[in-house]
């Protein structure tokens, strides 16, 4: 049987603003940027986001993105990036550092702060090490964290390497851990004691990303936190509201599919 320990308040109520009553959450990932700069669907980080934002359950994405580009009325909890220093042309990609302070999380509002670790990667220990660092400060100030196991640039996405860094994430005390969806997922999600939302990835075909995002939820996923297969798809709208129907309605792939390709006749 699995058990959770039981959280603070503070922090199961921030936990509960991402992760919905039903379970299930879909967070709209589009803190690339950090370490990829302007790619491809985020060039205007407002003109993507913005019309996505009625239909995500969570923002996840760097202050900057923030304070520059969402309206600060706007009423979606916050998963802010907070770890960084890196960059797709540096020469380790593991080299990561916290960039951001708690007390900037808090002043920014956040609901959750998102860190990546790099197991087997040149700076493991130093990513492990800022994940137990900010769980510290998490805890003292009742935000949670997000553990993304980051794969970097030629690391495997098989099953136990991923079942590996997810259980590390949990045992340092993240609260929740996004990695990657792959055969044999279950088994990741049975031996990770905290939720599990799932990365969509490099952009595939829509019905190819719905039907991961079905085997995600299906296999044990608490949620989506999707990026490229939402803002890189032709149709955005359709596409995010697609795989809402699978995460919080139980919808088939082809019931989704049919959803999006509706959606896109209408031009949403
Ligand atoms: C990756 O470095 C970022 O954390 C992204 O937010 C993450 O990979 C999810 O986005 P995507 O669905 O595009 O893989």
């Amino acid at each position: 049987m699995r058990r959770r320990y039981k959280m603070d308040w503070g922090l199961k109520n921030r936990l509960s603003r991402i992760i919905k009553s039903d379970g299930h959450t879909v967070m709209l990932a589009v803190d690339h940027g950090y370490f990829l700069g302007p790619l491809s669907g985020l060039e205007v980080p407002a003109k993507t986001i913005t019309p996505l934002i009625p239909y995500a359950d969570s923002l996840m994405l760097t202050r900057g993105i923030l304070r520059t580009s969402i309206h600060r009325d706007t009423d979606i909890p916050i998963v802010l990036r907070v770890s960084g220093g890196n960059s797709i042309v540096g020469k380790e990609l593991s080299n990561e550092g916290i960039t951001v302070s708690v007390e900037e999380a808090i002043r920014l509002n956040v609901s959750a702060m998102a860190l990546s670790i790099y197991v087997g990667g040149e700076y493991e220990h130093q990513t492990l090490i800022n994940l137990s660092k900010l769980v510290n400060e998490g805890e003292k100030y009742g935000i949670p964290v997000l553990a993304v196991t980051a794969v970097g640039k030629e690391m495997s996405r098989g099953s136990r390497y991923l079942s590996l860094s997810s259980r590390i994430a949990a045992e340092l005390g993240a609260h929740f851990v996004k990695t990657y969806y792959c055969e044999g997922f279950e088994k990741i999600v049975e031996s990770c004691p905290v939720p599990i939302v799932i990365a969509g990835g490099k952009k595939i075909p829509e019905q190819d990303a719905l039907e991961l995002a079905y085997n995600a939820i299906h296999r044990g996923a608490c949620g989506v936190d999707m990026g490229r297969n939402i803002f890189q798809s032709e149709h955005p709208l359709a596409m995010i509201q697609a795989v809402r129907k699978i995460v919080h309605e139980n919808a088939s792939v082809d019931e989704a599919f049919e959803l999006f390709k509706s959606l896109k006749r209408k031009r949403m």
